[in-house]
């Protein structure tokens, strides 16, 4: 194995890392590193790699020289370079081992499709639709004035770090800082916030709190709880599964101490796992087995949920159940659909059976007459494997009338996606809402949603009416002040929204193409008024796109939006 190509296997195994410097906000392109990794350089590592994994090379000879190349090549402080790869070791080599895909596909997977042969989607997985034929697609009706709402808090992406510390360095050149291990700040520099800060630093303990001590004092305005997922900070290269576990458990007894008489549904975030985005699907036992993971999460989810929710919750983090008569919550696990979940290279046919399972319980929910809210934490356009995305779109254009809304994450970033029709791209007809982060990570303010929903009354349509977005701004603040939470924007009111339909979406990507001053507010509000710097120009252009491709591999869907 030559030098090079050990330096590029190393670059590979930081995808979470750079997968996670998208929240370095928009200077960053997160997946520029793929372009610096050609298709042959990529084949020759896994070419090689798999080789010595085969030939049971010692690990300890290629994790040493792991090690060399990160530092040397200063992809990483030594001290991280070290700790991730021996956090990665373990499901790199077990994939390699198992793996039936030609280096050239496995590259296709990891860095670009054009490394392997093209993706044909004549050729790949299909989940079975039900032989009931589509319902006619009724125009929604707007429900009267008056009638019965409920309101449903969702909470997203908390990366809470309990080892953030004042006045420690922010600027550590690692991937998360602020944080006991890091020392004082440089000579020069400002030391982590009091109550968080802008820079590569996760939530502090204390804002966390000062969150969940607000939320308890208007827990009047809301019914029940959307989680979509990611507890943990993003100190990655040092999580073992107990630290996971236990950060899980901090997450449920805020929840259970200051919103005990609210329901939580929970989805399960890329962050939850050890190592972070890797979910073994069920084709993995043993000690690399997800069943640590999933244990835990039918114990704590379950504490709001009947226990017949159990047994999806044990195969993949996945459920289903129906909260109120009428309404059904569909909890997807997207990690079992992702590029960063490399499991996926050794065999990504429907993991765990999760989306022939969706499209069932879609079927039974159109059959019992019921709306669907879909929980799931990425955003539909980066959950990343094609055939799973395929199979997703296909599901939801079958079920669009009864699908009133994805419930999203991930991104950190507040904004919306709108899905088309597969044969028709200027219908719209689904709407992922993809709420802010909790953590300030990076160049945000914290902060969370508050839905109002047509609902629980016979026959209601369980539609989105409205949201609101609160926030606490951190940039004045010091140890001698206190976080003020306030009500950011509502989506109709500051929108100029009638509705909050699939179509009104498409109508705003549109209105903001046409009205900068429009455009430039939904900008504001997609850091959650921290400063990012002007969007204009292409910035604006991939900005828009972004909101329009949740359905992946449609190009032509964004030329309309110079
Ligand atoms: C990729 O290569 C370019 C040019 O060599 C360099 O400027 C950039 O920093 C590299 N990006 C990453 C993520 O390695
Ligand atoms: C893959 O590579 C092609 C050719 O270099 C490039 O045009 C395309 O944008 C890349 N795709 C992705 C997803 O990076
Ligand atoms: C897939 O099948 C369709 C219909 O048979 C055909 O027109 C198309 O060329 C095929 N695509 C590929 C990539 O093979
Ligand atoms: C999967 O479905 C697509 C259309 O949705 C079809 O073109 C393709 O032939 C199917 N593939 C298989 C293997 O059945
Ligand atoms: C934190 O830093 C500020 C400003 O440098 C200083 O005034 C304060 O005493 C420090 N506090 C602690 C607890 O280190
Ligand atoms: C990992 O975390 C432990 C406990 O928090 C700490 O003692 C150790 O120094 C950390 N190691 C690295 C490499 O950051
Ligand atoms: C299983 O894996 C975990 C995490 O990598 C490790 O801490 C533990 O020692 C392993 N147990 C066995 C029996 O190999
Ligand atoms: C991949 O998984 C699917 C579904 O579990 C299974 O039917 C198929 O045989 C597997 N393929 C390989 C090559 O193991
Ligand atoms: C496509 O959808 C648009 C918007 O709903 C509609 O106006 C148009 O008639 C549709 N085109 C076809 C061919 O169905
Ligand atoms: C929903 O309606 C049912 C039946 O009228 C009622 O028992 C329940 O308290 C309501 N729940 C909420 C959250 O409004
Ligand atoms: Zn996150
Ligand atoms: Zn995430």
């Amino acid at each position: 194995m030559n030098f090079q190509a050990l330096s590029t296997c190393v670059v590979l195994l930081f995808t979470c890392i750079h997968g996670n410097k998208e929240h370095l906000r928009r200077a960053y392109d997160p997946d520029s590193w793929k372009n610096n990794v050609s298709c042959d350089v990529c084949k020759i590592i896994v070419g090689q790699l798999a080789t010595a994994v085969e030939q049971q090379a010692p690990s300890k000879t290629l994790i040493e020289l792991s090690n060399f190349f990160c530092t040397h090549f200063k992809i990483e402080d030594a001290r991280v370079c070290k700790a991730i790869i021996n956090q990665y070791k373990d499901t790199i080599f077990g994939v390699l081992q198992m793996t039936v895909l030609s280096p050239d596909d496995v590259c296709a997977q990891v860095i670009n499709e054009t490394c392997g042969s093209p993706f044909n989607p004549n050729t790949t997985w299909n989940i079975t639709l039900s032989s009931v034929p589509k319902p006619p697609v009724m125009p929604p009706a707007i429900p009267k004035p008056g009638l019965p709402t409920i309101r449903i808090l969702q909470l997203t992406d908390m990366h809470l770090d309990l080892e953030y510390k004042y006045n420690s360095s922010a600027d550590c050149h690692e991937p998360l800082c602020c944080r006991v291990n890091d020392g004082p700040p440089e000579a020069g520099h400002k030391g982590a916030g009091y109550w968080g800060d802008y820079r590569h630093c996760d939530l502090a303990p204390r804002t966390f709190y000062s969150m969940m001590e607000y939320l308890e004092s208007i827990k009047n305005k809301f019914d029940m709880i959307y989680f979509t997922g990611d507890i943990p900070a993003h100190n990655i290269w040092n999580q073992t599964r107990v630290d996971q576990l236990a950060r899980i458990r901090v997450f449920q007894s805020a929840l259970e101490r200051y919103l005990p008489d609210k329901p939580v549904y929970f989805a399960a975030g890329n962050h939850e796992s050890s190592p972070c985005n890797i979910y073994a699907p069920p084709f993995v036992t043993g000690n690399l087995s997800q069943d640590w993971l999933y244990g835990a999460f039918a114990e704590v989810w379950t504490k709001w949920m009947p226990m017949d929710t159990i047994d999806t919750i044990l195969r993949g983090g996945f459920y289903s159940v129906s909260p109120l008569p009428g309404l059904r919550i569909i909890s997807i696990n997207s990690n079992l659909g992702t590029t960063d979940n490399w499991w996926l290279l050794v065999n990504n046919t429907d993991p765990a059976g999760q989306l022939q399972w969706l499209a069932d319980e879609l079927q039974e929910a159109e059959n019992n007459n019921e709306k669907v809210h879909i929980l799931m934490h990425h955003p539909t356009a980066s959950a990343g494997v094609k055939p799973w995305n395929l199979n997703f779109f296909k599901i939801v254009n079958r079920y669009e009338s009864i699908i009133q809304g994805h419930f999203n994450g991930h991104s950190h970033d507040d904004f919306f996606t709108v899905f088309y029709d597969e044969v028709n791209f200027t219908r719209p007809i689904s709407t992922g809402f993809v709420a802010g982060s909790g953590t300030t990570y990076s160049n945000l303010n914290p902060g969370f949603r508050i839905y109002t929903i047509d609902g629980n009354y016979t026959g209601s349509s369980w539609a989105i009416l409205d949201f609101d977005n609160y926030v606490a701004d951190i940039s004045e603040l010091t140890a001698k002040t206190t976080p003020v939470w306030v009500k950011e924007y509502s989506a109709k009111a500051d929108y100029n929204m009638g509705s909050l339909y699939p179509s009104d979406w498409s109508d705003l990507i549109y209105r903001m193409r046409d009205d900068d001053s429009l455009f430039q507010k939904f900008d504001k509000y997609r850091y959650k008024l921290a400063a990012n710097g002007p969007c204009k120009g292409s910035c604006k252009t991939s900005s828009l796109c972004s909101l329009k491709t949740a359905q992946t591999g449609h190009p032509d869907l964004c030329k309309d939006l110079q």
